[in-house]
């Protein structure tokens, strides 16, 4: 029988978490880091808030601008990953909170300099609320940095999973990866005062069918689809199915806007 959950809310594992973040250090193209560095303009002393930290892969980025004298306040739904980045040894002072996003924030007005949420606030129920949370808690002149994936993002992933479970992509999964344009963009043009958007492609480039396969089954789409069909094929499985290209098409949105009254 099919099984349909209308959240859109996620409960993510740190194992398959550590391993997609692991295949987009060593097989792609882009470097998310290299590319933060570059773009966000955090400066030392800064407080920021993280939406959906996970287990904090990006706090040593954040950090590197912010110093010992910023800190990093991130809220994460999962306490498993929240253990993990708490771990994170870099030399920021940290506020880990294990917080529901869909829950209002536990923070007073004009608390950070900035709010960033990578590859996470598209799980939040309600789009609106929480924009409007966040423009709350950030100071004058703060900016939201929202990034995740576009409607473009992963096919090749979608097409091999059409194989497997014999479906496309439901309701929920693309209403997920269109959310931060089609959903979040109208509501922080309407909430801030001046709103920028950037699409990036990337690629990435598995060296084997076996890394291909490692890194499907850690995606929550194969997660969903096993737990929407009531069945898991194992890797070997998997592996006879045939694979034109090793290769997965990216494509991330960042939208960014700024609070000026
Ligand atoms: C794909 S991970 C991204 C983690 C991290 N930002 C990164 O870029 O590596 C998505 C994160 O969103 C968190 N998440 C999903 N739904 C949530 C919710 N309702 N409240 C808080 N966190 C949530 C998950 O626990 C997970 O850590």
């Amino acid at each position: 029988m099919i099984r349909i959950n209308t959240s859109l809310s996620y409960n993510e594992r740190q194992d398959n978490l550590s391993i997609r973040i692991e295949a987009n250090k060593r097989f792609s193209n882009f470097d998310l880091e290299d590319w933060l560095d570059e773009y966000l303009p955090f400066k030392p002393g800064d407080i920021i808030l993280d939406i959906g930290c996970g287990n904090g892969n990006l706090f040593p980025c954040y950090s590197r601008k912010l110093g010992d004298r910023g800190v990093i306040v991130a809220i994460d739904q999962s306490k498993e990953l929240l253990s993990e980045a708490i771990k994170c040894e870099d030399t920021t002072p940290k506020v880990l909170l294990e917080w529901d996003m869909n829950d209002r924030f536990p923070f007073i007005e004009r608390s950070f300099n900035h709010v960033i949420s990578a590859f996470a606030i598209y799980y939040v129920d309600d789009v609106r609320a929480i924009t409007e949370d966040i423009k709350k808690v950030l100071k004058l002149s703060g900016e939201v940095f929202l990034i995740g994936p576009t409607n473009n993002n992963a096919r090749e992933l979608y097409e091999f999973n059409k194989k497997i479970f014999n479906f496309d992509r439901d309701e929920k999964v693309i209403r997920r990866t269109n959310r931060i344009e089609k959903e979040f963009y109208p509501a922080i043009t309407d909430i801030f005062e001046s709103v920028s958007v950037e699409k990036i492609p990337s690629k990435l480039v598995f060296p084997s069918k076996v890394e291909f396969i490692t890194y499907y089954m850690a995606t929550l789409l194969f997660e969903e689809s096993v737990k929407k069909f009531g069945f898991k094929p194992n890797a070997n499985k998997l592996l006879s199915f045939d694979i034109p290209s090793f290769e997965i098409c990216k494509e991330m949105i960042v939208l960014r806007g700024r609070k000026n009254e």
